[in-house]
């Protein structure tokens, strides 16, 4: 059996079942935290590292979440940058601040929970239509105009009609389901990064409205968590920014004010407007001059076992993003390290190796679910955004200090040894030791994994296709430490 380009086998997906109630299972329970799969093992550590700022990590990484929600690349660090400000007008205290800061950063962080979901409802790209959601009124009305502007065109009318007519039943009580499962699992990815709850409760809430009209639990006024409240103004100010422009983001802030929006929050966006806060905005260099904002006394650093913590943390947002990838990232990182240490391989590169398991598909996160989830052969444009998604990879990991080797492995497992792999065409030369351990680890892992659609393969199976695929594909001596390892 030939897999020509890359590991996925998508020729016995049946019918995946999701929300609409046509059928049971649903992409929520298809997700297990990063920290219940690896918890059995403690992964290899090189001692005596210094750590490295966390910030400058979470700006990196949360550009997989801007992506994912359909948002301009740097749409949690200006965030991130507005808040500060608004924090600085509104004499918030420092522990408040610092807590706001970093929650900023990884504010969508249960984004990718509910995208396969949203996709599978609407019969459209996910990213599109988060993009369009994120700047609609509540109202019924104006829900149902948008609903009517998503529905897929390509659908005949019969079948989008049955389509409309279940979303106006059901509807309401999918999207608090669904935003219910995304601030939740954004909270928990929080915590499980290494925040604490002043962090993961800003998450929670960060879709709460003041007069108690948000969701899920329709919270109101004081009850809503305080940095929730900034954060949720900032935000959205910022896709006004983007999407409108400067005039028209302020105008619907002061629409929303008492509505979606705490007053006191959109009178500070106001005032530093007025003070220039827009002009800083836009002006260059706004990563160095965000990352500055950092309010401590010192930088909040992560230790070697703090980046673990934060790379699991995002391999879960990865592993999210569709049913189809269940736990697929933790257990790359770990089969890649077994391999990677059977193969004698120096423990600061089973370290990166381990690294690149966990964050190899983070590129995925900007590749919609209508592709991601199809349940059939690609088309060719379709398989064009199936292939950016190492080298989006690339792009994310590659500013992170410490991780320009991990960034090079993890844009290096779709390569194949022959040269016909993707997105480089790499040749057996270019290709190391680490980046034939993730491309095998890669393989071996998506045929074995219990999937929502189908239970795993049998290893021997397994194993057979991935002999099979040695030689052009996948180095003879990762399969043989495999084979071992196994
Ligand atoms: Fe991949
Ligand atoms: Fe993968």
């Amino acid at each position: 059996m030939a897999l020509p380009l890359g590991a996925e086998d998508r020729s016995a997906v049946p019918q995946i079942r999701y929300l609409d109630g046509s059928t049971a299972a649903t992409p929520l329970g298809a997700w297990r935290s990063g920290a219940e799969v690896a918890a059995a093992a403690r992964p290899l550590q090189v001692a005596g590292r210094e750590p490295i700022p966390t910030a400058g990590i979470l700006a990196a990484l949360s550009i997989a979440l801007d992506l994912t929600e359909g948002q301009l690349p740097g749409h949690a660090l200006r965030t991130c940058f507005i808040a500060s400000r608004v924090a600085d007008i509104l004499g918030l205290p420092r522990v408040d601040r610092s807590a706001l800061f970093f929650a900023a950063f990884l504010k969508d962080a249960g984004c990718s929970t509910n995208a396969a979901a949203v996709s599978r409802i609407f019969g459209v790209d996910d990213i599109e239509l988060k993009r369009n959601q994120a700047t609609i009124g509540r109202s019924t009305l104006a829900y149902a105009a948008f609903t009517i502007r998503n529905l897929p065109s390509a659908e005949p009318i019969p079948v989008r009609l049955r389509r409309l007519i279940r979303i106006g039943l059901e509807g309401p009580r999918e999207r608090r389901l669904l935003e219910q499962a995304r601030c939740e699992r954004g909270a928990d990815i929080a915590r499980n990064a290494g925040f604490g709850s002043d962090v993961s409760t800003a998450i929670l809430d960060l879709h709460e409205h003041w007069d108690g009209g948000g969701e899920p639990r329709g919270l109101k006024g004081s009850a809503i968590d305080p940095l929730a409240r900034v954060l949720t103004a900032c935000a959205g100010l910022d896709v006004f920014l983007s999407t409108h422009g400067r005039e028209p983001a302020l105008r619907v802030l002061r629409e929303r004010r008492g509505s979606w929006y705490e007053p006191q929050v959109v009178n500070a966006i106001v005032l530093g407007a007025e003070r220039g806060l827009l002009d800083e905005l836009a002006a260059p260099g706004l990563s160095a001059r965000t990352l500055a904002l950092e309010p401590d006394d010192g930088q909040r650093s992560s230790d070697e076992d703090d980046i673990d913590r934060i790379a699991s943390a995002f391999a879960d947002i990865v592993d999210a993003k569709s049913p189809f990838t269940g736990s697929h990232s933790q257990r790359v990182a770990a089969l890649a390290e077994s391999l990677a240490t059977r193969l004698g391989v120096p423990v600061a590169d089973a370290v990166d190796v381990r690294r690149a398991g966990l964050l190899h598909d983070i590129g995925k996160l900007g590749v919609p679910n209508t592709i991601l989830d199809k349940p059939g052969a690609l088309t060719e444009a379709e398989f064009e955004q199936i292939r950016r998604h190492p080298e989006l990879t690339r792009r994310i990991l590659a500013p992170i200090t410490r991780f320009d080797r991990v960034a090079e492995l993890g844009a290096s497992h779709h390569e194949r040894l022959d040269g016909l792999g993707y997105f480089r065409g790499l040749t057996a030369p270019e290709l190391s030791t680490g980046a034939r351990i993730v491309a095998v680890a890669d393989v071996f892992e998506a045929l074995t994994a219990d999937r929502p659609y189908r239970s795993a393969m049998p290893r021997e199976r397994a194993l057979a296709i991935v002999v099979e695929e040695t030689g052009d594909h996948l180095a003879a001596d990762v399969v043989s430490a495999l084979r071992d390892v196994v």
